[in-house]
């Protein structure tokens, strides 16, 4: 075992970021490459960390912006498997139908890479090496799980079982997706491999661990004292439980092919965890997009690192990968992580395996020309505080009562009025003819660009959201209050400042839209004639000179009717019903029902509680196996046909449920008196009924 402790007291990390830094790293975790992105994907992460980074752009801070690929990782082997493809063909499968999808959903990357480049294998081995080599690691031999019919290991996702927290079947060997919490392989209840189905048997091998109980210290000062305040609770509450359970060594390599080769000589087969090569994807991403300058953002103290991840990443984020980081030396840690909760689907969990869902390239091709409108409502309804519901319904009223009726019906108002009067060019307003309420509706106007800046910089999008609908609701209202369409016969003047200060709105509109409504803010610089304007320009009054001509107005967003919604409700209900009718084929042939019995003959069964003490084969037979039974009030001996099933040593001690008063029976010269109860299994594999721990031997079964 090599020596821990140069890694946790190595000082070469910065936990201060002052209020505007010198840069900014935002990442995103990165999605797994087997499979389309869907709309949770994108509330959760995507969203919040692309307004953030346009509104950093917007205010002229350096900012670089990493996405890519997780492509690495068992659900992309287990898919190529059932698929007869490679793993190379998934990942590059999804990794392109991904990129595209992010790019026309506007999601402004400054790099969308990929785990399954040569310059992150390079990265990422260099990194395991650097904390190899300065003794970071525990090394350890265990006994694992291996699947002997394929010869393989069965690292996480490998191997399923029941949930020992929740008692839900198909948990996966590192964390059961119905009660979210974390396992290990061992802790699952009649474990099974993932690829045969067969029982596993248990294997030596070694892996490397990174300890992080020893880290606990830096956490705490870290984490607990650190950022107690600026960290979401749900991000804070989750550290902290993490920390107070007690931190283990993780293991941090696997024993696959699929994955980063462990860079030491005698690992072949050993590949780097997925989990400890994909955060290091956003360092090779950095590295891909600036080669000469990508130490900056991640090594000056003067950077502040941000991850955006869903509330599944928490742990990986805030104490494993900066536990590597530490560990390594020289690097930043996030200044922030703001995990968001899960989004949910009409009412219902979202799950790619049920296809319930609503892809990203499906929405695409649906609702061609409304990325923002599904970005509105993944920001108005984002889960940043909670798990909130996505319903087509929502999404319908959204956009017909909100973005339609409020933002559009203002701004096309105001350019038809303004094209109507004054040729479409914006009308003098000279500072003297502006009345009271001219100068409260400006005034009002110029405090948004620091309201919502202020949300946007606590990652608070949804209120940053509903502060810029407010500027749209201010501007509808002082339209409405002034009527210019009553005045103009009588007081034309007054109608051009009116329309003057409903332009200086439309064009605080389109800079502060822009984070949130990307492509509506270009169409709108477009009607008014502008090229995009900075931030800061919006706590200017005047954005839109007298004389200065718009364009033509034209629609910004138009109703969605019922048609297209019940179109989008019709595919979640049809995938509804095609995963009842699959649950219903995978359910085996049950036999049919036996004639009823009365009671009295139940009664006839003497059904008793035993256990079994010593089991042996019955020689020259394939099925037999010989139990001798303590049967409470007596010793028993059963011949059993169950050696296909059960070698002797296994099941000796196995509590069962003995039927005492079968007429005993001959097997190869030995007298059976009793049957063992038994039930059938997955794969059609025997398995016992076994009475609870307490039930006492002898006992009646009734
Ligand atoms: O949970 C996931 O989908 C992972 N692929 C996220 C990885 S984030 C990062 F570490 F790369
Ligand atoms: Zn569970």
């Amino acid at each position: 075992m090599n020596s821990q402790h140069t890694c946790v007291d190595k000082e070469a990390l910065v936990f201060d970021a002052s209020s505007t830094p010198g840069r900014y790293t935002v990442t995103t975790a990165l999605p797994y490459a087997n499979g389309p992105v869907h709309i949770g994907h994108l509330a959760g992460v995507y969203v919040p960390a692309d307004i953030y980074v346009r509104y950093l752009r917007s205010r002229g801070r350096d900012v670089v912006f990493i996405g890519g690929s997780d492509e690495h990782g068992v659900p992309i082997t287990i898919k190529a498997r059932k698929q007869g493809t490679t793993p190379q063909a998934i990942v590059d499968h999804f990794h392109a139908l991904i990129k595209k999808s992010f790019e026309d959903f506007g999601i402004s990357f400054d790099i969308y890479s990929r785990t399954s480049s040569a310059l992150h294998a390079r990265t990422a081995s260099d990194f395991f090496k650097k904390l190899y080599e300065e003794g970071c690691f525990i090394e350890k031999t265990s006994w694992q799980y291996y699947d002997e019919e394929n010869k393989q290991f069965l690292a996480d996702r490998y191997i399923t079982g029941t949930c020992p927290r929740c008692g839900s079947e198909g948990a996966y060997g590192d964390q059961c997706e119905k009660c979210g919490s974390s396992l290990s392989p061992d802790e699952l209840i009649e474990p099974k491999s993932a690829i045969s189905g067969n029982a596993p048997v248990k294997k030596e091998t070694k892996h490397w661990y990174l300890p992080l109980d020893q880290y606990e210290g830096f956490l705490r000062k870290w984490i607990l004292e650190g950022h107690k305040d600026d960290w979401r609770t749900n991000v804070y509450g989750q550290c902290k439980s993490w920390i107070d359970g007690g931190l283990q060594p993780r293991a941090v390599t696997r024993d696959l092919d699929w994955g980063v080769p462990l860079p030491l000589p005698g690992t072949e087969g050993k590949v780097l965890y997925v989990w400890f090569d994909a955060p290091i994807g956003y360092i090779s991403a950095t590295k891909e997009l600036l080669p000469e300058g990508w130490e900056k953002y991640w090594k000056d103290k003067d950077t502040k690192l941000v991850h955006f991840i869903g509330k599944d990443n928490i742990v990986f984020h805030c104490i494993i990968f900066p536990c590597m980081l530490k560990a390594h030396g020289g690097y930043v840690l996030p200044d922030n992580v703001p995990a968001n909760e899960f989004l949910n689907l009409e009412g219902e969990k979202i799950s790619t395996s049920r296809n319930w869902a609503v892809w990203l390239h499906e929405y695409l091709a649906d609702f061609p020309g409304k990325q923002d409108v599904l970005r509105y409502v993944l920001t108005a309804n984002a889960p940043e505080t909670k798990d909130n519901d996505f319903t087509w319904k929502d999404f319908q009223a959204r956009n017909n009562n909100e973005l339609l009726a409020v933002y559009g019906n203002f701004v096309n108002r105001t350019v038809v009025l303004t094209h109507k009067y004054f040729g479409g060019k914006v009308p003098e307003a000279a500072p003297e003819a502006l009345s009271a309420a001219d100068k409260e509706a400006l005034g009002q106007m110029c405090a948004y660009a620091g309201k919502i800046a202020a949300s946007i910089e606590a990652y608070r999008f949804r209120e940053g959201l509903n502060q810029m609908m407010d500027l749209a609701r201010l501007g509808n209202k002082y339209l409405t209050d002034n009527e210019p369409w009553k005045v103009f016969k009588t007081d034309p003047a007054r109608v051009g400042v009116v329309l003057n200060v409903s332009l200086q709105i439309v064009g605080h509109l389109a800079v502060l839209s822009e984070p949130f409504l990307p492509f509506t803010a270009r169409r709108l610089y477009g009607i008014l004639g502008m090229e995009p304007l900075h931030w800061d320009d919006a706590a200017r009054e005047v954005l839109l000179e007298g004389g200065h001509a718009l364009n033509q107005a034209e629609f910004l967003f138009e109703k969605i009717e019922d048609e297209a919604i019940e179109k989008q409700v019709g595919k979640l209900q049809a995938a509804k019903a095609e995963n009842l009718r699959s649950l219903q084929e995978a359910r085996p042939d049950y036999p049919s029902l036996k004639p009823a019995i009365a009671y009295d003959d139940f009664a006839r069964l003497d059904l008793r509680v035993a256990r079994i003490v010593a089991a042996e084969k019955v020689p020259k037979t394939k099925k037999l196996l010989k139990l001798s039974l303590d049967a409470g009030f007596e010793a028993r001996t059963v011949v059993s046909g169950i050696a296909e099933h059960f070698s002797p040593e296994e099941i000796i001690g196995k509590r069962v449920c003995l039927l005492a008063n079968l007429e005993p029976k001959m097997f190869k010269g030995i007298e059976s008196h009793g049957m063992i109860l038994m039930a059938e299994g997955p794969g059609g594999k025997l398995v016992f009924v076994e009475p609870d721990a307490d039930a006492v031997l002898g006992s009646q079964i009734s």
